[in-house]
């Protein structure tokens, strides 16, 4: 059995396959209308959505399957102190695979941990979120042909936008992709991004003070909200709240070809009258959702009828038990029952980071 928490947990072969069957999905929907025929999808969303929600629910409903779960953990027994762990292997006894949205980061590996089924992460804080990274594949795929050698400009929250760090991850496997990194000061890209996935994966990135510096280099313009929710400090989001939006004047020098796309929801980064220009493609983004989704559940319902025994997810070399993890949002800081796990650092320098959320021990 297989799960997706991570984009590194698919191979780049695998993430091409995924890419490849969404395309042919939308090339031939008659032909998947049944195939999810008696099969149940739980979403269990912790934390707010309106796309990912929504769309893993069309696209089982496309599928021919079904859909059973909670868009609001106030309305479940989360309420009454439940655990991530506990509740999954509940919901294993009713659905054949779940997805799962929460605020906690790591909460998707914790359920993964305990699930009987397949488990896919919707977004765990703001640690990551690979089926919004698929869904920015097809459309690179769609719009602009290819994922080698394209030059991506990230513009906004690099530090707390998740959809920034999976899609990031996820490029570092294809050739020649260049990264240009547009933030403030207080929101750049979190280090362990820099150093083990750029560095180590010879991604070519810099960072730059303002988007109009870089836009005639761009392929894809990737823009962000400032994730307002992940602030301890409401002072400091109102510094940085408004540090970049993209408007018609802005886009005066980039190129015919070049796409913005956006996970959304969008607060003010964009202005309404870009929407008309045909290089932006962030609703079209939104429909490439629910196509891959029903690719990826086609694919990990696939993957555990085939084999449907239990993956260690801790690697050999991981160490329990000797430090807590630095990160307060982890689940291992939160939740009952967590053990803090690390593992050793992909840098080999001799220092270690958490499995659940890749931060530093304190
Ligand atoms: N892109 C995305 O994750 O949107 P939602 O928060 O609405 O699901």
């Amino acid at each position: 059995m297989r799960h997706l928490i991570d984009p590194t947990d698919l191979t780049k072969e695998e993430l091409n396959e995924i890419i490849d069957l969404a395309l042919d999905i939308i090339a031939n929907r008659e032909k998947y209308s049944e195939v999810c025929k008696g099969k149940k999808l739980a979403t269990l969303f912790y934390e707010p959505s309106t796309r990912t929600r929504l769309s893993f629910t069309a696209a089982m409903m496309e599928l021919g399957g079904n859909v059973l779960g909670f868009a609001d953990a106030k309305s479940s027994s989360v309420s009454k102190g439940e655990t991530v762990a506990d509740t999954v292997q509940v919901i294993s006894c009713f659905a054949d695979i779940i997805a799962m949205r929460h605020h906690e980061e790591g909460a998707a590996l914790v359920a993964a941990m305990n699930s009987r089924i397949p488990v896919i992460n919707a977004g765990d804080g703001s640690h990551s979120h690979p089926t919004q990274t698929l869904t920015d594949l097809l459309t690179i795929k769609r719009e602009i042909g290819r994922f080698d050698n394209i030059t991506i400009g990230f513009c906004g929250d690099l530090k707390f936008g998740r959809t920034v760090h999976s899609l990031i991850k996820a490029l570092s496997r294809y050739e020649g992709v260049k990264v240009v990194l547009i933030a403030p000061e207080q929101l750049r890209l979190p280090d362990y991004m820099k150093h083990e996935v750029c560095d180590l994966n010879g991604i070519d990135y810099k960072e730059v003070e303002t988007m109009e510096e870089v836009m005639p280099e761009l392929d894809v313009l990737y823009m962000t909200r400032v994730q307002k929710e992940r602030f301890f400090d409401e002072d400091e989001f109102e510094r940085v709240k408004d540090s970049f939006i993209l408007d018609p004047e802005k886009l005066k020098t980039a190129r015919p070809h070049m796409r913005i796309l956006h996970p959304l929801p969008r607060v003010n980064e964009i202005t309404v009258e870009v929407d008309s220009d045909p290089r932006a493609a962030y609703f079209r983004q939104v429909e490439n959702g629910k196509f891959v989704r029903m690719a990826l559940m086609l694919r990990l319902l696939e993957w555990a009828k085939a084999d449907n025994s239990k993956p260690d997810l801790v690697p050999a070399d991981a160490i329990r038990g000797q430090h807590v993890c630095s990160n307060r949002r982890c689940i291992s800081n939160i939740e009952n029952g967590v053990e803090a796990i690390f593992r050793p650092s992909a840098e080999k320098d001799g220092a270690y980071r958490c499995l659940y959320c890749e931060s530093r021990p304190k």
